[in-house]
This record gives structure tokens, C-alpha cells and sequence, in this order.
């Protein structure tokens, strides 16, 4: 059974404005990989666990069909707001695929594999992959700000230790940069956070922090068993712990905001 937190349409939308898309040189790199060994033009590419389809259209371009699967139906609304002829969206679990045997050149997963069964979707992925075809799992741990020249991450680090209780088993394979998912194939890939490979950099506010944080599965959790105003309160003490960091009082600064996405790929065996 998936656990549903993502079936909320505040959160949801609180994830259409304040989480990232992952940078072209990672899209571009799985492509590469999935074309050593399959035919062009490529036909199939899934996106599982597609959630608001953050990581889904950029493959619109590179595969003749694309689908983004989703068990959350407040998750697949907000990415059917973005029109692409060849994405199509569909509700489904990463542990029964609505695909047919050996039909898809690549499976994709961004930011959402810590959430499935992973045997199950172990068998799933080799049931409908393509021999040859690509499984490539890909995230980013944390958003990491700085402000005139103070790194925050520990900050935000300490702030989602806070709320930790309301993490899953399966949030280690997040921090660990999926270096603890099982290995799927004997043929791999993999590009660690820290070798800043793909990261993506932008300005941010303290109040888009803060939304970023209000994304988190844990903080959605802390809300529906603790309540609106414990919610509240988290929120505010983690904007007075980001203000002691940058040293400041002032609320309206521009800040730096910075994800590291990290990769593991495999290939299906060709025989
Ligand atoms: C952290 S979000 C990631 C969304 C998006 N891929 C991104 O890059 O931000 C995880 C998504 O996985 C979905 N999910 C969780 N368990 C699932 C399962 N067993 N099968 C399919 N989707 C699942 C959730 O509904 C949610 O939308």
C-alpha cells in the first residue's frame, strides 16, 4: 500500500511552485546511456512516481511516447496544467505497471524511489523494460541556501532532522544518494552528489524556503497529526533559525538556492 501523503491538494500545489526541475546535463546523460543499446528513435520512456511531472516533459522530446504514473490523482492534476502532445499521464503504482512485457526503453524515477516497494518494483521494472532498456533513479537530498556568503545547510539540515519522526524506512536510500537501493542490473552508472556534476542554482527569497519546507512529506505529516497550529509554529521557528544562520533580521533578502541531484542508472541485459 503507497502512503498517500501525497494526496493533498495544499501540499500539492505548495510542490508545483516550490520544487525543481532537474538540469538538462542529467536528462541529457540518461538519454545517452539509453541510446547506446536501443534503436532510434526511441519509443517508450515511464516516469514513476511522476508526481507533478517536474522530471516527465523533458523527456517529451527525446521519446516518441512518455508517460508519467502516479498513485496520487491531486499529484497528476497539477501536472496535466502543462501540455506536451506526446506526455500522458496516468494514475498507477510503481508495483503494477500498466505496461506491457518488455514495451519500455526507459523508467524513470526523480525524487520518488525511497517511496515504492522496491522488490516489487524491481520485478515491474524488469517485466516492462525493453532488453537493453535503462532504469535511471535520480534526487537531491536537501535545498541548499546561502546568504552573503553563509552556507545554510546545516540549518536546513538540522531543521529536517527536527521532524524526522515523521520520516519513512525509506528515506535512508534518499540520504544516502540512493547508494542503498538495491542493485537492480550488473551493468550501472552512477554520479554522487557531492561531485556537483548536476546541480542547479538560483536566487531565492526566505518565504520560497520556507514554501520548500512546507513541501517536505514530514512537515505534511506534522500538520494532519499534530494540527495547524503546530504546523504553524515549525514553520516559524524554522524561519527564525534560517535568520539567526544569515545573521540578519531583515526578511526581504535575496538568497542563493542550490540542489545537487545525484544518479544511479542501470541497463537491462540485452540477452
Ligand atoms: C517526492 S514526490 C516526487 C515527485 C516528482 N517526481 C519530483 O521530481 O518532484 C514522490 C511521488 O511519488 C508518488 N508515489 C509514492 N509512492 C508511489 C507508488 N508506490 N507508486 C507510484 N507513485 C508513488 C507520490 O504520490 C509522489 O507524487
Amino acid at each position: 500500500m503507497a502512503d498517500m501523503v501525497f494526496c493533498n491538494s495544499e501540499l500539492v500545489e505548495n510542490y508545483v511552485h516550490y520544487r525543481p526541475t532537474p538540469p538538462d546535463e542529467l536528462i541529457a546523460t540518461v538519454v545517452n546511456f539509453v541510446k547506446e543499446k536501443r534503436p532510434l528513435p526511441l519509443q517508450v520512456c515511464v516516469d514513476v512516481g511522476c508526481g507533478s511531472g517536474q522530471s516527465t516533459w523533458l523527456y517529451s522530446s527525446h521519446f516518441q511516447q512518455v508517460f508519467g504514473l502516479d498513485v496520487s490523482l491531486e499529484q497528476l492534476e497539477a501536472a496535466k496544467r502543462t501540455s506536451f502532445h506526446n506526455v500522458v499521464y496516468k494514475e498507477g503504482m510503481a508495483e503494477s505497471m500498466p505496461f506491457e512485457d518488455n514495451s519500455v526503453d526507459l523508467v524513470t524515477s526523480c525524487e520518488a524511489a525511497h517511496w515504492f516497494n522496491l522488490e516489487k518494483f524491481c520485478a515491474e521494472v524488469d517485466r516492462v523494460l525493453c532488453p537493453g532498456g535503462v532504469l535511471a533513479c535520480y534526487g537531491y537530498s536537501f535545498c541548499k541556501p546561502t546568504f552573503a556568503g553563509r552556507n545554510l545547510r546545516l540549518t536546513m539540515e538540522e531543521l529536517s532532522h527536527s521532524v524526522e519522526r515523521y520520516r519513512t524506512e525509506g528515506h535512508k536510500h534518499l540520504l544516502s544518494d540512493y547508494t542503498t537501493l538495491p542493485d537492480f542490473y550488473p551493468e550501472e552508472v552512477v554520479v554522487r552528489s557531492s561531485k556537483g556534476k548536476f546541480s542547479v542554482e538560483s536566487d531565492a527569497t526566505l518565504d520560497s524556503i520556507l514554501g520548500y519546507i512546507s513541501t517536505w512529506s514530514s512537515f505534511g505529516k506534522l500538520k494532519s497529526f499534530e494540527g495547524e497550529e503546530a504546523s504553524a509554529k515549525f514553520l516559524l521557528n524554522c524561519k527564525q533559525k534560517l535568520l539567526d544562520a544569515m545573521g540578519t533580521k531583515e526578511e526581504n533578502v535575496l538568497m542563493k538556492r542550490r540542489y545537487d541531484y545525484f544518479l544511479r542508472m542501470w541497463r537491462k541485459p540485452s540477452a
